[in-house]
């Protein structure tokens, strides 16, 4: 190429929930059945949608309106409506304008990064939900900044960590927080928020707050909304339909801004991010139009807390079986659907193996498992190899701690056991190696 092609930041691009399938992918070719564990996808997991959701949905398909572009920002009756659910929190006030919908979070969040100026910086929590991570770090072509998420409390946010590296480095414009968190399944307790917008309001920065689980809680948690905390520091709320309804398919997320008028350079930055879904024309229509007869019928009420249960559920027959094993670090979980399972620092060994009773797996995972590699990327690929079971390495969620990721979701109990005895056992085996 006559000039250099491809941008410094492009580097930061992975997705290693997706890239781990690419390995289960071929060992299930060879004959093994795979538990995936990789990805939060309910329905992938057999959730069903009741039938008078699909029957909502079929109506709008079958009027011929649901076809057209949309207004660029969204439907405004739908806009209106999420407004409306979120001044019900009592908390901040917002209407339609201050609202924005984007074709997935995921689409979302590769704005809201895309537009801040390349030297200004927003952390994020450690372990990182990659679509952040990756996005601010291409923005910036540097690899991510991160506050740690403690395990050894909880999973919550090291305050002292955040509060001394937003001092420090005066290029941090914004704080991001995931609640409930992906990838620990944490929920933040209401007087963390808070001091999170108190350092926000001290050092003049802007929030960022991933909420799409902000209704999928379990087990007597209950999660605080953004709104409900910022007072009036300038923030964003990123939603969504994927997980909660959930239509990940739809692909359907939204902006809500909170404070712009307390900030003329963040006003301007929430019209930048308007602006840029208008050179898109628009985002998908139909799940825009499917939201708030679903989320606004009585009956999702009803339907999410059964759903929420079920999860909670899981979350306590996962902790049955593996909080037990004295190498790990385990943290039952109160939201979203992933557990994140940490083995204790120095027992992970690159000498450690399952057995693989297939040759021709063996050798695929032997030929995988590069000596400089991380030690929980290692694990994972003997895990697939020996059990069949497709986990995450926290690594790759910008993490130098070694664990794994797992969901909540297998629907099936009788599944949902074997699969998480199968881990257990590959880890007493792999340890014991
Ligand atoms: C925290 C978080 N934010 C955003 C997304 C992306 O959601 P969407 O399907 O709306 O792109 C996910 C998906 O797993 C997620 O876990």
């Amino acid at each position: 190429m006559r000039q250099q092609l491809l941008s410094e930041g492009a580097s930061e691009l992975s997705y290693e929930i997706r890239e781990i399938v690419k390995k289960a992918e071929q060992i299930k070719k060879l004959g093994k059945e795979i538990f995936w564990e990789n990805i939060g996808d309910p329905i992938q997991k057999h959730h069903a949608l009741p039938d008078w959701v699909r029957q909502i949905v079929a109506d709008l398909s079958m009027q011929n309106d649901s076809y057209s572009y949309c207004p660029s920002k969204g439907i405004l009756e739908t806009r209106a409506f999420l407004a409306n659910q979120t001044n019900s929190l009592n908390g901040v006030r917002i209407t339609a304008e201050d609202i924005c919908l984007f074709n997935g979070l995921g689409d979302a969040i590769a704005k809201v990064y895309q537009y801040i100026t390349p030297t200004s910086r927003v952390i994020g929590p450690s372990p990182a939900y990659s679509t952040h991570s990756s996005a601010e770090a291409a923005h910036a072509s540097h690899e991510p900044l991160t506050y740690k998420l403690d395990p050894d409390n909880k999973w919550y946010p090291d305050l002292d960590d955040l509060y001394n590296k937003v001092k420090y480095n005066p290029n941090i414009v914004g704080i991001l927080i995931i609640n409930p968190d992906n990838p620990t399944g944490m929920v933040y307790p209401l007087e963390t928020l808070q001091r999170i917008v108190a350092l926000a309001r001290e050092f003049k920065l802007f929030l960022i707050c991933d909420e799409i689980y902000i209704n999928i809680t379990y087990n007597g948690a209950r999660a605080y909304a953004l709104a409900e905390v910022i007072e009036d520091v300038p923030g964003i709320s990123m939603k969504g339909i994927s997980k909660e309804l959930p239509w990940p398919g739809a692909r359907c997320g939204w902006m809500e801004y909170y404070n712009r008028g307390k900030d003329e350079d963040f006003n301007r930055f929430c019209q930048a991010l308007d602006n840029a879904k208008m050179i898109e024309v628009c985002s998908t229509k139909l799940p825009q139009l499917a939201i708030p007869k679903i989320l606004g019928d009585p009956r999702f009420k009803t339907y999410r807390e059964a759903t929420n249960q079920k999860i909670g559920k899981r979350s306590k027959i996962i902790a049955d079986i593996l909080h037990t094993v004295p190498q790990l670090t385990f943290n039952e979980t109160f939201g979203a659907f992933y557990n994140t399972i940490i083995f204790r620092k120095g027992i992970l060994k690159p000498i450690q193996k399952m057995k693989i009773d297939h040759p021709g797996i063996r050798s695929l995972v032997e030929g995988w498992v590069l000596e400089d590699m991380p030690l929980d990327k290692r694990f994972v690929y003997y895990l697939l190899g020996a059990k069949g079971v497709c986990v995450v390495p926290i690594s790759s969620f910008c993490s130098e701690l070694h664990g794994f990721r797992v969901t909540l979701l297998e629907e099936d109990e009788d599944t949902l056991v074997k699969t998480f005895t199968a881990i257990r056992d590959g880890i007493v085996e792999y340890l014991a190696s």
